[in-house]
């Protein structure tokens, strides 16, 4: 049995386009290519977790519908326990329309449907699947009174929390202050702190304003770049890998649930995000969220371990 990976959040059909450049406002591009993928944040960070070797309950919602059965489905297939995915009967399963360019760039636009009714008390209910987690990840395209319940039924039992501030929002010192690990990437490291970030040295200005609000780590993902690491006494960047892009969809949501199974496996932070950076550039290499996704093996080859 991996180590205990509980994730809150979304679940989404993605529905994309391939274009040969991402349309900007006014303009129609013919000659698309069609797909669905399984999507959302929150299950994208699951099934990476399950492939990477965790064992991984989601808590979340789908809508009583087809997208809904067919993500349930999906969670099934890679292992994850689904007895807190609730099916929702007043509200659609969430929908993404993505469209990726050919730089494998993208643009999203989501219709959170069921997403949105996932509630305090839906968490509450899963509070012994929470309690017995060695890591507890989330992100935001749930509603935040949600994610701060969550937090704090983790962080008062010592459960670590890892927080995926995507996408961007303001966060209240509150939730903050449950979040062990915060994962910004440079966009959202920006809105939080009001700090421009395009260096490593915004990065380590951005994260120390955020570890002064208690939190113990700060990874801000910069891309190819790599993610730089940040606690109250280091700083450090580790290397990303260069690969060639397909699709960017679901990368940082490959970097968080991969991150969390090798943190709870123990492996130092600096191995964890090589191993996560790995994970997220092999899914850069595929298109759509969930299908590119490594397996633990995958990744363990490319690191040629
Ligand atoms: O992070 C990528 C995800 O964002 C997509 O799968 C889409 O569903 C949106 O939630």
């Amino acid at each position: 049995m991996g180590k205990r990976i509980v994730v809150v959040g979304s679940s989404n059909t993605d529905m994309i386009i391939k274009v040969p450049h991402v349309p900007v406002p006014g303009e129609t591009i013919i000659g698309g290519t069609f797909s669905t993928a399984a999507g959302g944040k929150g299950a994208n960070q699951a099934v990476a977790a399950a492939r990477a070797g965790g064992d991984v309950t989601f808590i979340g919602r789908v809508g009583e519908d087809m997208f809904g059965r067919k993500a349930k489905d999906g969670f099934v297939k890679d292992g994850i326990n689904v007895d807190y995915v609730l099916s929702d009967k007043d509200a659609p399963s969430g929908v993404a329309l993505i469209f990726v360019g050919e730089d494998g760039e993208n643009s999203i636009a989501v219709a959170s449907g069921a997403n949105a009714s996932l509630s305090p008390s839906d968490v509450e209910s899963a509070a012994d699947a929470i309690f017995s987690a060695d890591i507890l990840i989330m992100q935001l395209e749930t509603p935040l009174e949600t994610i701060q319940k969550a937090a704090a039924i983790a962080s008062d039992k010592g459960v670590k929390v890892i927080l995926n501030p995507a996408p961007a929002c303001q966060l209240s010192d509150d939730i903050l202050s449950h979040v062990a690990i915060l994962t910004p990437n440079e966009s959202e490291a920006e809105l939080l702190t009001g700090i421009k970030v395009k260096s490593e040295k915004d990065a380590g200005a951005a994260a120390d304003a955020l570890i002064a609000k208690g939190i113990e780590t700060v990874i801000v993902t910069m891309g190819a770049k790599g993610a730089f690491i940040v606690t109250a006494d280091s700083k450090e960047l580790v290397a990303g890998f260069t690969v060639k892009a397909v699709d960017a969809t679901a990368a940082g949501d490959v970097f968080n649930g991969t991150l969390a199974v090798a943190m709870a496996e123990g492996k130092s932070l600096k191995e964890a995000v090589k191993f996560a950076n790995a994970a997220a550039a092999l899914s850069v290499t595929k298109l759509g969220a969930q299908p590119s996704a490594p397996t633990r093996q995958e990744i363990e080859k490319f690191l040629g371990s």
